[in-house]
């Protein structure tokens, strides 16, 4: 079914776009890659080189292998040259009027048989299905930051999806070289709604002057493993990422949980998006001053022995995480997935939390609530079942081990 695919168009060459064009470029398809000028072609361009280049500076690449990669790729400022493509995936800016003006577009430029896919992060991938003629050719796949580089897909489907799709939008993941992971259509989807909230937490641990950003984004390296820290992670990603995630998942789901940052949101008002504009929590000269460290509640959290800068970022985690395996929306298996091959984690949260016990994780919790330094209040009912009593209640039945893996 795959090795019919050839052709496939990639709409938007931002850095997403670019990566996702260089990742199917280097497992053999044939790509197009779609800009709306000349300027925004040039620079997409320019992303799929740098990425290139850096691969054969380290010696990831040959110059023999960058050339076969660079002549499957052609670009184009016309939509009308994904006329015989057989996929199209797109990463345009996150606004469904932009969407919607794409999507109709495309279904009248492409083959009834096309697939369309979007890398959308945080718009309603139904909302899109339902924008076109196929909606059941229609699905979210959704790559993550830096594309060429972490190994994560999420498929997303939509009650119209056809399961045909679901087949070959998984194989074709798979032939790019990711993990796929395939699920329903929901906030935030499964990576992003675990990544994006932990994020606004270290923002909102920052803006409260509880830490520096270093001390932050230092501590979730020394509690997880985790390759980077949350406010690192922010710029990387884009700020106005994480505030349109952040603000997709309280329109979904009304949890205080979900509020973003008024940090995240006034530097998003002011432009610091983070790397992409050069200035975000880190970046230069312009940095915001920290926040003073002064107050009552940040010597009480350097004082307090149950209260850990990097369990304070890993537990409220853990616990969405069980809050998410336990609504049914996504397994344990695809959840530590979701955060190894989309984020870095060595561990998964269901790893990590079988590596602290469900008492220390509820232990932080409680403290936190105790400061107000969470929202959480009580702990994911499937946290709290694995807990010792709880644990020994339940396992008249024979049950016992880890509740999450049920
Ligand atoms: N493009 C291409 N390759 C890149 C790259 C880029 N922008 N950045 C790094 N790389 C490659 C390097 O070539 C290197 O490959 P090698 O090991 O084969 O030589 C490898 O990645 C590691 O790079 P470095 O040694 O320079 O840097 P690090 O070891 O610090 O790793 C990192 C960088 C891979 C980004 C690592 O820090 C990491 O995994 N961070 C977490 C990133 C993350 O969580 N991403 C997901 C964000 S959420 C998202 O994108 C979804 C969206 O919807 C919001």
């Amino acid at each position: 079914m795959v090795q019919e695919f050839d052709k496939v168009g990639v709409v938007g060459l931002g850095t997403m776009g670019a990566g996702i064009a260089e990742v199917f470029a280097r497992a053999g398809f044939n790509v197009v890659g779609v800009e709306i000028d000349q300027a925004a072609l040039d620079r997409g361009r320019g992303h799929v080189d740098k990425s290139l280049s850096r691969a054969v500076s380290k010696g990831k690449l040959t110059e023999e292998e960058r050339s076969a990669i660079e002549s499957r790729l052609t670009f184009s400022t016309s939509r009308e040259d994904l006329s015989d493509a057989d996929f199209v995936i797109e990463a345009v800016p996150e606004r469904m009027e932009i969407k919607r003006d794409l999507f109709s577009d495309l279904d009248r430029i492409c083959p009834p048989g096309t697939i369309l896919a979007t890398n959308t992060s945080s718009l309603s991938v139904t909302e899109i299905a339902a924008l076109t003629d196929r909606p059941e050719k229609v699905v979210g796949l959704h790559f993550f930051n830096p594309a060429p580089v972490m190994k994560l897909a999420e498929v997303i489907t939509t009650v119209s999806t056809s399961p045909e799709t679901v087949d070959v939008v998984t194989e074709v993941a798979k032939r790019i070289g990711k993990t796929p992971i395939t699920i329903g259509d929901r906030g935030g989807f499964v990576a992003n709604a675990l990544l994006v909230p932990y994020i606004n937490d270290g923002i909102r641990l920052y803006e409260r002057g509880i830490a520096t950003r270093e001390e932050i984004d230092e501590s979730v390296k020394k509690a997880a493993g985790l390759p980077m820290g949350p406010l690192t992670l922010a710029d990387l990603v884009g700020l106005d990422i994480c505030l349109a995630v952040m603000d997709v998942l309280w329109e979904e789901f009304r949890d205080p949980r979900y509020s973003a940052s008024p940090l995240l949101r006034r530097m998003v008002t002011a432009g610091r998006l983070g790397r992409k504009t050069g200035q975000g929590f880190y970046g230069g000269r312009d940095e915001a001053p920290e926040p003073p460290r002064t107050s009552r509640l940040a010597k009480i959290v350097r004082e307090e022995e149950t209260l850990d800068l990097g369990e304070m970022l890993i537990a409220p985690q853990i616990d969405d995480a069980m809050r998410m395996i336990g609504d049914g929306y996504a397994s344990a298996k695809d959840v530590d997935t979701a955060m190894r091959f989309g984020c870095g984690y060595p561990k998964g949260p269901t790893e990590l939390l079988e590596e602290r016990g469900a008492e220390s994780v509820i232990t932080t919790l409680v403290a936190m609530g105790e400061y107000s330094l969470t929202s959480v209040l009580v702990p994911a009912p499937l946290l709290m079942d694995m807990l010792p009593d709880a644990e020994e209640d339940s396992s008249h039945g024979g049950g016992g081990g880890c509740a999450c893996h049920g």
